[in-house]
């Protein structure tokens, strides 16, 4: 399991521990007065701005990444791997990926291969890649519009996650992260579940998040331009979002521990995936994208449903469910499609299911599909293709 460290102050606290890091890289028996040389930093263009004076007071070379989904790619690896080489960056080296999920997967991945592999650490500067992306060691670019196709099981030395830098996070950005933090929650704590969804809730009303520049407006739409410092900003905020920071990024990690190579208990955390990833190629292909969190709520929502069909979930927890996430502004797949895709409601159920019915997760006639328990529990149920291609039609 990777070692997560929790810092509150980037320019006062990363120095000293990418010092440590390098030294226990080299070698070294003391940190004190290493200079790391032999780290070279791929940093998210987004964040560039707060990492790069700090690299540069260490001494570490830094190149800046355009994070999006499509640079993601065999290119924006040969763009690191050309990069270190300018360096004559070699076997011992220690490569640094800070940024979102993109910059993070691409930057883990290219360690893992270049010179057949050197070690790394990951700063992961979004919600999404602190609760997920960075945690578990799972790295990849995409290939031919296919998602994570080509990719290693990594193990970095450490990842450093300092909440603070979600400040600077967009609204949508923050949309898309707390569909990940709630899937968690209902995939593993009850009690937190509730309290986050109450926390981000009262954020929406605009009671704002510790230092966020942007400010959130209602239902995820782009903040009202008021800046954070004019808002509210109280500190059980900040301790609050270290404390669901930490708990998903415990929960993931137990999981993943049980299960590095996704055999069985890993692929609890696809909750709302499956229906999620259709949504998202869906839009995709419409040429209007939705954020992966909003697809992926829009997946919980219908797997409430289909859970309380499957008569695993009580009626009351599947209906608190729909309600907390519409409360919060997550969209069903109805309203998503309708909008991003046009697609009229008689063709609903066939496009769904026939992006469904092609999922990766598909066995034979059989796909592993996440059901909901109860809040806290979850299970992976192999459902017949002709039964889920049943209930999509049903419900859509
Ligand atoms: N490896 C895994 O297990 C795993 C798990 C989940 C998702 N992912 C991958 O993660 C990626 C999505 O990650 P993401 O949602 O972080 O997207 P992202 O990396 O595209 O970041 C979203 C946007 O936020 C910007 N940004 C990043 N940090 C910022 C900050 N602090 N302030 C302001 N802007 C900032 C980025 O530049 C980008 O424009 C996908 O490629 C997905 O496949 C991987």
């Amino acid at each position: 399991m990777e070692r997560v460290i929790y810092i509150t102050d980037i320019e006062l606290e990363l120095p000293g521990i990418l010092r440590r890091l390098w030294a226990g890289a080299a070698g070294a028996e003391e940190a004190a007065g290493v200079r790391p040389t032999g780290i070279y930093a791929v940093v998210d263009g987004n964040v560039a701005g707060r990492f790069a004076p700090v690299l540069e007071a260490a001494g570490i070379e830094w190149m800046p990444f355009v994070a999006q989904e499509e640079r993601k790619s065999l290119e924006g690896l040969q763009e690191i791997v050309g990069w270190l080489l300018e360096r004559e960056a070699d076997r011992g080296a220690l490569l640094l990926g800070i940024g979102g999920g993109v910059t993070t997967d691409i930057t883990a991945f290219a360690a893992s291969v270049y010179k057949r592999g050197i070690k790394y650490a990951l700063v992961p500067t979004t919600l999404l890649a602190q609760v997920d992306a960075s945690i578990g060691g799972k790295t990849g670019v995409n290939f031919h519009g296919y998602k994570n196709v080509i990719g290693t099981f990594g193990s970095p030395e450490a990842v450093i996650v300092a909440p603070r830098v979600l400040g600077s996070l967009p609204a949508e950005e923050w949309h898309s992260g707390m569909a990940e933090v709630l899937k968690t929650l209902i995939t593993g704590d009850a009690e937190m579940y509730g309290e986050a969804v109450e926390w981000y809730g009262g954020i929406l009303e605009g009671r704002g998040i510790p230092g966020n520049e942007v400010g959130l407006g209602k239902a995820g739409q782009s903040g009202d331009g008021t800046s954070m410092a004019e808002k509210i900003v109280s500190e059980q905020d900040e301790e609050m979002l270290v404390r669901i920071v930490r708990r998903c990024i415990g929960i993931k990690s137990s999981i993943v521990e049980a299960d590095r190579t996704e055999k069985g208990e890993r692929m609890k955390l696809n909750l709302g995936h499956t229906l999620g990833h259709a949504v998202e190629s869906i839009c995709l292909n419409a040429g209007r994208p939705v954020t992966h969190g909003e697809a992926v709520a829009a997946g919980i929502i219908a797997t409430a449903g289909i859970s309380l069909r499957k008569g695993v979930l009580a009626e009351e927890v599947a209906g608190r469910i729909v309600r907390d996430f519409k409360s919060l502004g997550y969209r069903d797949i109805s309203e998503i499609l309708a909008n991003c895709a046009d697609v009229p409601e008689e063709e609903m159920a066939a496009k769904l299911s026939d992006f469904v019915l092609n999922d990766k997760k598909r066995k034979e006639d059989f796909i592993n599909f996440v059901l909901i328990r109860g809040l806290g529990s979850v299970e992976t149920a192999a459902l017949g293709v002709n039964e889920l291609q049943k209930i999509i039609y049903d419900m859509y």
